[in-house]
């Protein structure tokens, strides 16, 4: 079973969860890779389509976990065009995961993981699992905890 773990950050927060969920597979046994998505200029304000310095080939991989920051109560634009871009997710398994730091999930981490899991059916995966971390609350650990244990609970049928 091939893990890959692919995540876009701009400001390292999710990069950290995705470390985190790494170790964990890892205490587990499996040996998944992290590759991030990078855009040629790294600015919010770039529009699609976005050319990417790196944007990782998902062939290989049976299990494929993104993880992207909201931005502007939606998924980042460079996660959105990097999933439009791929050419498909047909029979893997998927799962998303996501941080912000607006007080609330429905001021944007709501919308937009409804987008992220959208964008991942649309290619043809099987999304698993979905979490949510918000970066300002004091729950923050506890979200990460819960990502993790999610995220890294994947089911093979
Ligand atoms: C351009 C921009 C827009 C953002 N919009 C939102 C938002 O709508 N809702 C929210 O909760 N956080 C928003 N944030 C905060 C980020 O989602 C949050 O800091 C996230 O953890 C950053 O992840 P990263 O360090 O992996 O880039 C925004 C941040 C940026 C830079």
């Amino acid at each position: 079973m091939k893990i890959g773990i692919i995540v876009y950050s701009h400001t390292g927060n999710t990069l950290s969860v995705a470390e985190r969920i790494k170790e964990d597979l890892i205490a587990k046994g499996h040996c998944p890779d992290l590759i991030g998505v990078i855009p040629s200029i790294d600015d919010p304000k770039v529009k699609p389509p976005i050319e990417f310095k790196s944007a990782p080939d998902v062939d290989g991989y049976d299990v494929l976990l993104f993880g992207s920051p909201v931005w502007g109560f939606s998924l980042s634009t460079i996660m959105k065009d990097y999933l439009t871009q791929l050419p498909s997710l047909s029979g893997k398994r998927v799962g998303c995961f996501l941080t912000h730091a607006f007080r609330y999930a429905w001021l944007g981490g709501n919308s937009a993981m409804k987008q992220f899991k959208g964008l991942c059916e649309k290619k043809g995966g099987k999304v698993f699992a979905t979490s949510i971390v918000n970066w300002s609350s004091k729950g923050r650990e506890e979200d990460i905890s819960s990502t993790v244990e999610r995220l890294s609970s994947y089911k093979t049928t």
